[in-house]
């Protein structure tokens, strides 16, 4: 099946500055929580992308000079020649398949702690650093000198990425995380000379590097701009209105205007609180300001939304991050009339996560992210099936789908049995929640794959006993059961259940989610610190329960601060009415009453509730399992090689450990056993020799 020619338009090439994009699709710039430390990783990742199709293929932000570095996040480093050679296998990987490579280059001014390099940080003016975790560190106000080495270093790293062989440069000024933002808005410059004060001066340096760096670099670069669309950081920050003053006033300086959101949580919003194209008021009309390409975001997935971008002239390029990462392969895949076979993103930000925990990066929706060159995992290509037929996977959530998925691929013939009667597992519950309807893709896109695929057999309302499954004569089966929610408050702040005398109805998740809802006055005890408590406060509030919410952290759901999620959920709490209160452990439920307690002091609040929701900790499911690996004398006389426990049954985690979970099970099906050696490969530091 060829391409529709509706979406043509998403194929002709565009012209950025003296190079040309093959077609309008543009890979923003993103990390991927290994930057510098794995960059065989990364520059793996890339290539995938690149033959997946994208006409433009970015790194993520590229730390330009030692002065300035955001440590201990992990992104790329071009501080000097040393540097180079990471960088050119980066841009040797997009180049292969014809794409453009593009480096980001960022001075992290205000944002730049150097907690590594240990220099003094430079910035428009004097104030604290403004980093995530409030760094207890200043910049100094930049002086005219260091203005102009700021203008040389950029020259100078525009050469190195020249060297490099990247074809688009781009200047960070998105996020509140690169310096041409800190100079541009009142908030973060208060300078009285030709840098500060009128629009035109704050600009200046910006107007400034990108003629230099054109030319230093312009005969074969594009330099571009990456350019915050509003600030959405209070008064002073820009507005968007003085963002499309800026563009008119300098409509032809950059290659490309580069437009993203305010701060990075703004821009890559979850699709908890941000739906596709969510950044198109902010973006339609800029187009008409300057002769020069505009690149927009907004988690865009949707050919058709594609489209109605371009031929509305809204933009000339897709961009996208996430929607690139979840599936490497869209371009293509749009260019063969393959729409279907699309892996939509999710919209979690677990991409993210990894990132922000300095891991390597996770994505829910695509197992291989990141494991292209560590595992040599390709999202599109699969071995052979080895020496063995067949596989029965039990339980059709995240893991099973996944494995049944890639299983089929493989050429095993599958048997994907589930109780329940819908295919899905947690996230057919889960989908049902507020805010959480596009997590269903995870199954929606197995569930396709599955149907087209006539080795693998699915068998719902069908809950397997052990005797069942030893019967079924299948050589190995998976058990992927999933997990529930435990009630007895057993987590992190009690490791043995909590003293509760039975006075209050205690409700889990599972219950909610199953349609039993709690009545009157409800205390949501949290020591998950995911989204489910924060989802369930919402569920209740907005079913007209009075909520109140204990946390025995000090921020609400406080692990979506690494899904860039944290103040989104705290703030729809607020507006719902739901009373928190951090800091305080449910410590026991006594004469009808559940009883906080101050994790510090261990003063005790009695609160007035009807029930208690328990949003505690999940145990796995593998009651099954433990039965059958009690026979396991009888597996070999039936024929059974091996029966394998995965996913959330295994060991309860979010969504993409579980896709994980499945995706490499399925590929090590058959495989060699590697007995104590590393699972993935990875790079080591070289020693000098002095
Ligand atoms: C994992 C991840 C890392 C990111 N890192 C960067 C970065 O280094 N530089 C940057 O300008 N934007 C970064 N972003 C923001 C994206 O470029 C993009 O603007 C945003 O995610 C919205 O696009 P999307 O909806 O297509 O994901 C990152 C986004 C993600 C998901
Ligand atoms: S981790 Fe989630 S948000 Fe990130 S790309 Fe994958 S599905 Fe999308």
């Amino acid at each position: 099946m060829g391409r529709d020619p509706r979406y043509d338009i998403l194929f002709e090439p565009v012209q950025i500055g003296p190079v040309t994009a093959k077609n309008r699709f543009y890979q923003v710039p993103h990390c991927n929580g290994g930057g510098y430390r794995d960059p065989s990783a990364a520059a793996q990742m890339r290539r995938v992308k690149a033959e997946g199709g994208w006409g433009v293929i970015f790194t993520e932000q590229t730390e330009m000079h030692h002065s300035s570095e955001i440590a201990p996040y992990i992104e790329l480093r071009l501080w000097d020649d040393e540097d180079v050679p990471i960088l050119a296998k980066m841009a040797e990987a997009a180049h292969e398949q014809g794409a453009l490579a593009g480096t980001e280059l960022t001075y992290a001014g205000v944002n730049g702690p150097n907690l590594y390099s240990r220099e003094i940080p430079l910035a428009p003016t004097a104030m604290p650093i403004r980093t995530y975790t409030s760094d207890p560190v200043s910049a100094r106000a930049m002086t005219k000198k260091d203005i102009r080495d700021l203008r040389r270093w950029h020259r100078n790293a525009c050469l190195r990425a020249k060297s490099a062989d990247y074809d688009l440069i781009c200047l960070y000024a998105a996020h509140g995380h690169g310096v041409f933002q800190h100079f541009l808005s009142t908030a973060t410059n208060h300078r009285s000379d030709e840098y500060g004060g009128s629009l035109e001066n704050r600009a200046r340096l910006m107007r400034e590097v990108i003629e230099e760096c054109r030319d230093a670099v312009g005969d074969r670069c594009g330099i571009t701009l990456r350019l915050s669309l509003i600030e959405t950081i209070g008064e002073l920050g820009f507005s968007n209105s003085e963002v499309r003053d800026l563009i008119e006033m300098h409509a032809e300086l950059p290659d490309l205007w580069d437009l993203a959101h305010g701060t990075w949580a703004d821009c890559s919003g979850p699709s908890r609180f941000k739906e596709e194209a969510a950044q198109q008021d902010l973006v339609e009309g800029i187009k008409k300001l300057t002769p020069k390409p505009v690149v927009g975001v907004g988690r865009f997935t949707s050919p058709d939304v594609m489209v109605k971008q371009v031929k509305s002239g809204i933009l000339d390029f897709i961009g996208a991050a996430r929607p690139s990462i979840a599936d490497p392969f869209i371009p293509l895949k749009i260019d063969e009339g393959r729409i279907e076979d699309i892996r939509e993103c999710i919209g979690c930000n677990i991409c993210i996560s990894g990132d922000m925990t300095m891991s390597i990066s996770r994505c829910t929706q695509n197992p291989t992210f990141m494991e292209e060159w560590r595992k040599g995992w390709h999202p599109e290509e699969f071995d052979v099936k080895g020496e063995s037929d067949s596989v029965l996977v039990v339980g059709a959530g995240p893991a099973g789908l996944e494995a049944a998925r890639v299983l089929g691929e493989r050429g095993y013939q599958v048997v994907l049995a589930d109780a329940r009667t819908e295919i899905g597992g947690r996230v057919t519950r889960e989908r049902k929640l507020p805010g959480l309807s596009a997590w269903g893709r995870v199954a929606d896109y197995r569930e396709y794959q599955l149907s087209q695929m006539p080795n693998v057999d699915i068998y719902l309302d069908n809950e397997l006993t052990a005797e069942d499954i030893l019967d079924f004569g299948f050589e190995h089966a998976v058990l992927a059961t999933g997990s529930s929610w435990r009630a007895d408050g057993v987590s992190r702040y009690h490791v043995a259940a909590l003293p509760n005398d039975g006075s209050l109805p205690v409700y889990t998740p599972d219950d909610l989610m199953d349609g039993r809802l709690p009545d009157g006055r409800v205390v949501i005890y949290d020591d998950d610190h995911y989204y489910m408590g924060g989802v369930l406060a919402e569920l209740l509030a907005e079913a007209g329960r009075e909520v109140t919410l204990l946390t025995p952290s000090a921020h609400v759901s406080a692990w979506t601060n690494n899904t860039l999620e944290q103040a989104s959920i705290h703030a729809r709490l607020l507006e719902l009415g739901v009373e928190i209160r951090l800091n305080h452990a449910l410590g026991r439920i006594e004469g009808g009453q559940p009883f906080g307690q101050c994790v510090f002091s261990g003063a005790e609040l009695a609160h007035s509730a009807d029930a208690v929701l328990m949003v505690a900790s999940r145990v796995g499911n593998d009651a099954l399992w433990r039965t059958l690996v009690a026979r396991e004398h009888e597996w070999a006389e039936r024929g059974i090689r091996s029966i394998k426990l995965i996913g959330d049954a295994e060991a309860p985690a979010p969504i993409a450990w579980a896709t994980y979970a499945g995706h490499r099970y399925a590929r090590e099906l058959d495989g060699p056993d590697i007995g104590d050696a590393l699972p993935f490969r990875r790079e080591v530091t070289q020693l000098k020799n002095d």
